[in-house]
């Protein structure tokens, strides 16, 4: 027999089972999320998204998934009192986000107003529990003033000062909208942040970590995670699902998008998902919502198109396994309150940082570089041709 021959490392022929998009690949243990796809369950620290949506407020969930336990109130009230106290961004930045061109994309925008806020911070290359626990609380309330600066400042108006009045979710719509959110648009606008808020090792839970573990400071990690959510496979798949439902006239044109799509191969945006095999909870939870609030802003066509979409997806795919998932749901919600389309995937990234930080932090003690390999598919043994013979 002949000796076996070896490419790289690798003993060759050989075969190997790889999971194309890491799929199925484990990175680390974690107490903070859990995803079960087969059931549709979500869970933050043991407790379940429905629960958390109806009971809970956005600061509470993020205090849950930092800290690892439900807060007394004292310690709630002195959480939210810290993210109060960092609401306000330093000039630096709005005066960055004005220099923009007037249509860099809200989340370009957003990935540049968080690095400069990591400019401005003396302590960012401090890597320890301690120091960055305390820039997540930053992030966690900052990402809102940045995003909401951008929405004003892309329309040609000034940002808003931050209302120590109002609590992180209402101040955040406050400050992007200009004007005081109703009881409606915050409690809808707080359970969507709920639900936003971790989801397992997502891509850009992953980037953030990948980018951390090489003991990068938190702003790198979460610039990295802004600029993973805003694709379209990702968090920018919100503001696709909507502009694609929006030209849709009726139920018929809604049974119309879908078979054409279906017919042309085409990736409906707003279903399937890696994870997912049975329906997102937090899809469900926002198809509720989107019927409410669709209705009560007199846009109810929207959510009878977008339930048409749906069941016509599902009676094409739902046997393969593809649902709705949560970008379905919520930009009918967010459009119904009067919100602008291209701020929908932002609004994912003010409530996901809290997902990003708290992973980063659990991994920080026992930090170890992620480094995965490729299987090498080239050629070996070429010889260099100097540039005269080529
Ligand atoms: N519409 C039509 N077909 C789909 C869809 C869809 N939305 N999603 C998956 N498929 C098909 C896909 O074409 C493929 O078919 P085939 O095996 O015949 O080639 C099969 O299902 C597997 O798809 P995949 O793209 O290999 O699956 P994945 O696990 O790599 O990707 C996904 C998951 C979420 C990127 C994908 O479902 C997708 O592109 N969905 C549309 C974009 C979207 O809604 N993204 C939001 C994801 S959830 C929240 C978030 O992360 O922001």
């Amino acid at each position: 027999m002949a000796a076996p021959k070896f490419v790289g490392e690798v003993e060759w022929p050989v075969t190997i089972q790889l999971g194309k998009g890491l799929e199925g690949a484990i990175t680390c243990h974690s107490r903070i999320g859990y995803v079960d796809g087969e059931k549709g369950w979500l869970v933050y620290r043991g407790y379940n998204i429905f629960d958390l949506a109806e009971h809970s407020t956005y600061e509470e969930t993020a205090y849950l998934l930092l800290f690892g336990k439900l807060p007394t109130q004292k310690e709630l009230d002195d959480f939210k009192g810290k993210l109060l106290g960092y609401r306000k961004i330093p000039q630096e930045v709005i005066d960055t986000l004005k220099s923009l061109p007037k249509d860099c994309h809200p989340m370009a925008a957003l990935r540049t107003g968080i690095s400069v806020l990591g400019c401005k911070d003396t302590k960012a290359d401090e890597v320890t529990v301690e120091n960055d626990t305390e820039i997540a609380i930053k992030l966690i309330s900052q990402m809102a003033t940045v995003a909401a600066a951008i929405a004003r400042i892309r329309k040609g108006q000034e940002p808003v000062e931050p209302d120590p009045s109002l609590d992180h979710t209402a101040n955040f719509l406050y400050m992007a909208l200009g004007e005081k959110p109703n009881d409606l648009m915050i409690k809808v606008m707080d359970i969507s942040m709920i639900l936003h808020a971790d989801h397992g090792m997502n891509a850009s839970t992953f980037t953030c970590m990948v980018v951390n573990s090489s003991l990068s400071d938190l702003y790198s990690s979460v610039c990295a995670g802004v600029g993973s959510l805003k694709g379209p496979l990702h968090g920018g798949a919100n503001e696709r699902a909507l502009a694609e439902m929006l030209p849709l006239k009726d139920e018929e044109e809604a049974v119309e998008y879908v078979r054409d799509a279906i017919a042309k191969k085409k990736k409906i945006m707003g279903f399937g998902h890696r994870v997912y095999k049975a329906y997102d909870p937090r899809a469900k939870v926002l198809g509720k919502y989107s019927q409410e609030v669709t209705e009560r802003m007199g846009m109810p066509h929207l959510f009878k198109i977008a339930r048409k979409v749906e069941e016509e997806v599902i009676a094409a795919y739902g046997e393969r396994g593809i649902f709705p998932n949560v970008d379905f749901y919520s930009g009918t919600i967010y459009y119904a309150l009067g919100i602008e389309v291209p701020l929908f995937t932002p609004i994912f990234a003010v409530s996901r940082v809290a997902g990003w930080v708290a992973r980063v932090l659990e991994y920080l003690p026992e930090n170890r570089i992620f480094r995965p390999r490729a299987v090498y598919v080239g050629d070996m043994e070429k010889e260099y041709v100097p540039i005269d013979q080529r």
